[in-house]
């Protein structure tokens, strides 16, 4: 590795070698969303909810690794559009660091015991995931959010915890033209 700069921007994360281009669409979140006639409804269309510009193949040998995210603005059935979140591997944990670049969000927060918690992420806030802290960011705002994330590279990525429990334990829904934060029925540990 050599040392190398970059902005944060997302044409300045995209442009970089080795760099991997995650787009979700709203096909690939299936479970994400809470109402599946609406999902079905924009399906055909399929809507790009998010992108994930991520550096991690670039970085061989590194013990950090990290991305930029850019969440579309919207809403499906109500529900702000988000990322799909997730756990670190329990055998290889790993914490994380965001940082809001622009755009409105909050960062949703669940501990392994079910605990929940919610941080606005705004433009210079720097948020702290901690070890065992599923996460997930929805933008609720006008414009697409943009966030830097980092964290270890040894740490792999649990999607499959989340679908299980149903989701996190609060959904964030548009009501009257502002978000609330709502119980999510269907979680559980
Ligand atoms: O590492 C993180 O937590 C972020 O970089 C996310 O991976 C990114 O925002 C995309 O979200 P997800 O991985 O839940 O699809
Ligand atoms: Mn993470």
């Amino acid at each position: 590795m050599l040392p190398f700069q970059l902005f944060l921007t997302p044409e300045s994360f995209r442009n970089h070698p080795g760099v991997r281009l995650i787009l979700r669409h709203l096909s690939a979140l299936g479970d994400t969303f809470a109402h599946p006639a609406e999902v079905e409804s924009l399906a055909a269309g399929d809507p790009l909810i998010y992108e994930f510009v991520d550096l991690r193949d670039g970085l061989s040998g590194s013990m950090l690794s990290f991305g930029l995210t850019v969440i579309q603005p919207g809403t499906i059935g109500g529900e702000y559009y988000m990322t799909k979140g997730h756990f670190h591997a329990a055998q290889q944990d790993g914490d994380e660091v965001y940082l809001g670049v622009s755009g409105t969000g909050l960062l949703l927060l669940q501990s392994r015991q079910g605990e929940s918690r919610a941080i606005e992420l705004t433009p210079g806030a720097i948020l702290y995931t901690p070890l065992a802290w599923a996460h997930r960011t929805v933008n609720i705002g006008a414009d697409p959010l943009v966030f830097f994330s980092i964290w270890p590279s040894a740490t792999a990525y649990d999607y499959e915890e989340i679908s299980r429990r149903g989701g996190f334990p609060q959904r964030v829904m548009d009501q009257n033209g502002r978000p609330a934060l709502v119980t999510n029925p269907a979680f559980h540990i």
